[in-house]
């Protein structure tokens, strides 16, 4: 079963293409990494995919039934985003922003008797039980990042988009926030991912696709990517994909 499938989407800013005719399938369980430079349309493609902003063309089915722009409240029941730019409640603790994000869904996605109980396993999940009481505004960028995880995750969701989770954060931290992905992988759950960082790839992706001005030029296992382009190391194929793409878009114009 595919959570995700995306049949030649594209979308339009007024002068600037931002997808074009983006195909892809992502399956239930999986870690799908969508790799590409700034500005290429990660974000895009994810706000499209949460029926945040509608396609110009083609059409995506989430969970094999939902379409994005019909079924959108389907979508986001069972789905969940962690932005780019997403940042604590600094003047709140650590377990009052996971309360705070849930009393936001209560009664609605979740029960509210449940969300005290769901905050404690969260705080397990993100290891921040001990912390929990403290103020956010005191954590490093790590800590808080996995604050926002746990927020992300207080509706159970079944499909989690993470856009650039680790982007921004030091080494140990994005480290940290890598296990913590794989955890909620093998927990079944389906994770579409955005990053710039080969790291991520090589350590999570079941399988990635590369993204350059809006256009998908590679799609594969990391492995297979590498066979194909006859390269040792993902980060080779990336940079010869992305200079022959630019090269291209500089003859165009
Ligand atoms: N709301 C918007 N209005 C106009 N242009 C936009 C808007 N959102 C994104 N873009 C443009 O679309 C392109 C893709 O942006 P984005 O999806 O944010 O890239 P990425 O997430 O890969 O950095 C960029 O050229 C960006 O400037
Ligand atoms: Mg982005």
């Amino acid at each position: 079963m595919y959570v995700i499938e995306i049949n030649n989407l594209s979308k339009r800013f007024r002068n600037t293409i931002a997808l074009q005719e983006v195909s892809l399938t992502v399956k239930r369980g999986e870690i799908f990494g969508l790799l590409g430079p700034n500005g290429s349309g990660k974000t895009t493609l994810i706000r499209c995919l949460l029926g945040l902003i509608r396609p110009t063309s083609g059409s995506a089915t989430l969970f094999n039934q939902y379409d994005i722009v019909r079924d959108m409240y389907e979508i986001r029941k069972r789905s969940s985003l962690l932005p780019q730019e997403a940042n604590c409640v600094e003047m709140l603790t650590a377990r009052e922003n996971i309360l705070y994000q849930g009393g936001i869904h209560s009664g609605d996605v979740i029960p509210k008797e449940e969300l005290e109980k769901r905050t404690d396993e969260l705080l397990e999940v993100v290891e921040l039980v001990d912390r929990q009481h403290e103020l956010t505004k005191t954590f490093s960028g790590g800590m808080k990042r996995r604050v926002m995880v746990a927020s992300t995750l207080i509706t159970d969701p079944d499909l989690i988009f993470l856009d650039e989770p680790t982007t921004g954060i030091d080494i140990l931290g994005a480290q940290t926030i890598r296990t913590l992905i794989q955890n909620l992988s093998s927990q079944n759950k389906s994770i579409f991912l955005t990053t710039h960082d080969l790291t991520d790839i090589n350590e999570l992706c079941d399988r990635v696709a590369i993204i350059v001005n809006g256009r998908i030029i590679a799609l594969g296992t990391p492995a297979d990517l590498e066979v194909e382009h006859n390269v040792q190391d993902i980060k080779d194929v990336y940079t010869k994909l992305v200079r022959k793409a630019r090269l291209e878009a500089t003859i165009k114009t």
